[in-house]
């Protein structure tokens, strides 16, 4: 897609007046008061964003919202329609795309050692410096030399000068590539890898910022919880796009979010974000339940004294009054629209769907299996785990039969036929056609409006189904890949990290779709809940070995963990993913379920904790409604009162009425919402 995966440049503006060096946190980069729009759809107006030293930044938003661009904007890729970005003296930058190819012909090491071009340049300006000073006779001149000697040599060292090698390897192993891999040709690596190679040459180079457009898309488990290391001690400044809510919970210290065409900034990590986020919007809705309150309360009056000369004051007053409320009525933010689509169904298949015969498979001197047997049947919703290298992918090529075994078969049975899904699907898709022109395509005999209603529970509202696919977002292209191979979809559906690009509101319509398809489904994903929710058998890929799990990914945790602690391994109890445990002796047969005795008090506390805790629920619900229901009848009462004439003539009662309207409206919300909060409480618990 673009020829180099990342770029570095000095920054093409230098901030007038100040001396950063003296500030704690040096400022870096300012992006002022951005606005930015394509054709008539506005992505954002007066986004500001200041980048110190140390701070690294999450910038989130949903699919589309615009942040690859302000990305680009940065960069100075993409200009911006208002605004300005500027850097402090001499920043260097470095961008890691969205999608990124390598050039040819280097190994992995020296395609890595020679990007810091910007060391190997000091290195030789340090080493003319060294032949001046030698040769320097004027005193004032060698103090002058000897000063920006020292600069230079600081910097060098700043930039990590003396241990370009070690450092270049360090950082390949963190991002999981095996020794034997580093002098491999660079171009020889599959797309994954090939971006780890980027990232690994940006992380080396150490640019002053470094911007990450969805660095995790391609990682494992392993090489994610490094990277989060990494990032979490950059002294630079970061600024990050991701959807991974774990990722940037480890390593993100102020979160910029695209909103309703704003960006809002927070101090902290992502989670306290969210709670900052959703308290601010728990307020906005108590502030709009009320003035909608307030709105219904008077509309009543006016509908009911319309007509009545000796009224006509009061209620000119109150419509004056509906007015301003409603010209300050509180704007929520949209909520999304769940769009409820059922999919056709693949043709139905013989029972037994794949069948793979003492499969083996190496490559090189790297077996990754020998003599496998697996057989999938229908409506196994299996999701494929593992530790990072196991051969998830090539197991899933290898029944896409993108691979061919060395030995052995790999079959389907009667009436199968396959759709493979990897990054390369959004490789695959037409840049010059629409997005409608895309599903033409695959949609033989749709009506436009059902595709467009195909398309819309895909996300793809109007005009934008009119879109090129040049122009998508990562997350768009990835929904219109996933939309094309659900219009008419193969009973055995291999899906390798489906959810990459998307952000959460997509991951749920995907969940939607595939949790209810009623074929074959064999997944890849790191995300934990996606596979929860669709996967009905675990299948652990690890030691050349594929083992199969009868049950969900719950039933898989605790089996793991039993066979771990049985072998004694702590690392196995993590509970972050099975990915982390140490390699053990697959088990093939599943045991009783064997307990410790501290498991079981563990497992009894905790059920009586649970159960003293819904107690505890049950009765102050008892409580609540209780006070709920009288309160209700008696707002209902005031309601009927107030819409009488009589109230009005005696003002005594009106200001009773008035005061004990005004407690009930702030009583019953909160009654209610105690309430609703108290009964999912119950509901989860039970
Ligand atoms: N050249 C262009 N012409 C018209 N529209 C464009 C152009 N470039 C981008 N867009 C649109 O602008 C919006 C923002 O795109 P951008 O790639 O910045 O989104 P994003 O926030 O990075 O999304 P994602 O999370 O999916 O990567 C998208 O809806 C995209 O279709
Ligand atoms: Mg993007």
């Amino acid at each position: 897609m673009h020829a180099h995966a990342f770029r570095v440049r000095m920054p093409c503006a230098i901030m007038a007046g100040r001396t950063y060096e003296i500030l704690e946190n040096p400022l870096i980069a300012l992006a002022d008061k951005i606005s930015k729009s394509f054709g008539g759809n506005v992505l954002y107006a007066d986004a500001t964003l200041q980048l110190n030293a140390g701070e690294r930044w999450a910038l989130v938003g949903p699919n589309g919202a615009g942040k690859t661009t302000l990305l680009k904007i940065i960069m100075g890729e993409e200009s911006a329609d208002e605004g300005s970005v500027t850097f402090a003296k001499d920043t260097t930058l470095g961008y890691l795309e969205q999608e990124s190819v390598l050039g040819k012909g280097k190994t992995a090491l020296q395609e890595v050692v020679d990007s810091a071009t910007e060391i190997r340049d000091l290195e030789q300006s340090i080493a003319r410096m060294e032949e001046q000073i030698a040769n320097c006779e004027d005193e004032n001149e060698l103090a002058r030399l000897l000063e920006r000697y020292g600069h230079a040599q600081d910097r060098f060292e700043r930039l990590g000068g003396y241990e370009l090698d070690a450092r270049a390897k360090a950082i390949l192993a963190g991002l999981g590539f095996p020794i034997a891999d580093f002098q491999k040709p660079a171009d020889e690596f599959s797309g994954g890898w090939q971006m780890r190679i980027a990232l690994s040459k940006l992380l080396l180079r150490h640019p002053d910022l470094l911007l990450l457009d969805e660095p995790t898309n391609h990682l494992d488990l392993e090489s994610v919880q490094w990277l989060e290391q990494f990032i979490a001690s950059y002294d630079g400044a970061v600024l990050l796009v991701s959807h991974d809510r774990s990722f940037m919970d480890a390593c993100v210290s102020h979160v910029a979010s695209l909103e309703n065409k704003r960006l809002y900034t927070y101090a902290g990590t992502y989670s306290s974000y969210l709670k900052q986020r959703e308290d601010n919007l728990e307020q906005l809705r108590a502030k709009r339940a009320a003035q909608e309150r307030d709105i219904a309360h008077m509309e009543t009056f006016i509908e009911k004294f319309r007509y009545k000369p000796t009224k006509a004051k009061q209620v000119q007053e109150r419509v004056k009054r509906v007015e301003k409320i409603r010209s300050e009525l509180v704007v929520l933010p949209q909520a999304h629209q769940a769009m409820r689509f059922s999919f056709p169904k693949p043709p139905r298949t013989g029972d037994k769907v794949v069948e793979l015969s003492k499969v083996s498979k190496s490559f090189g001197s790297n077996r990754v299996y020998q003599g496998l047997d697996l057989t999938f049947y229908r409506g196994d919703h299996i999701a494929l785990v593992g530790p990072n290298g196991a051969g998830k992918s090539t197991l899933l090529k290898l029944i896409a039969g993108v691979l061919r075994p060395d030995r052995g078969s790999v079959e389907y049975g009667k009436s199968v036929t396959s759709a493979y899904y990897a990054q390369h699907q959004l490789e695959a898709l037409n840049p010059a056609n629409t997005v409608m022109g895309e599903m033409d395509a695959v949609a033989a005999g749709w009506t436009s409006s059902e595709e467009r209603r195909l398309l819309g529970a895909f996300l793809f509202h109007g005009d934008d189904v009119l879109k090129r696919v040049s122009v998508l977002s990562g997350g768009e292209r990835a929904r219109l890949a996933l939309a094309k191979m659900l219009v008419a979809p193969d009973p055995l559906l291999l899906l390798d990290e489906p959810t990459n690009h998307l952000d959460i509101d997509s991951v749920d319509v995907l969940e939607n779709a595939l949790k209810d398809f009623a074929g074959t489904i064999i997944l890849i994903s790191h995300d934990e809940h996606l596979v929860r929710a669709i996967s009905n058998k675990i299948v652990d890929v690890r030691d050349h070995h594929a083992v199969i799990y009868d049950g969900d990914y719950d039933y898989y945790l605790y089996k793991r963990g039993e066979l771990e602690s049985r072998e004694g391994d702590p690392t196995g109890t993590s509970a972050r993913a099975p990915q982390n445990a140490a390699p053990v002796e697959p088990q093939r047969t599943q045991g009783r379920n064997v307990k410790t005795k501290e498991q079981r008090r563990a497992e009894a506390e905790a059920r009586n904790a649970q159960s003293r805790a819904l107690r505890a629920t049950k009765r102050r619900l008892e409580e609540v409604e209780a006070a709920l229901a009288p309160a209700q009848k008696r707002y209902q009462e005031l309601m009927d009162l107030m819409a009488t004439e009589e109230l009005y003539n005696d003002s005594n009662a009106f200001d009773q009425a008035m005061r004990e309207y005004a407690s009930l409206s702030k009583k019953i919300p909160l009654l209610e919402e105690e309430w609703i909060e108290l009964t999912e409480k119950m509901e989860e618990g039970a």
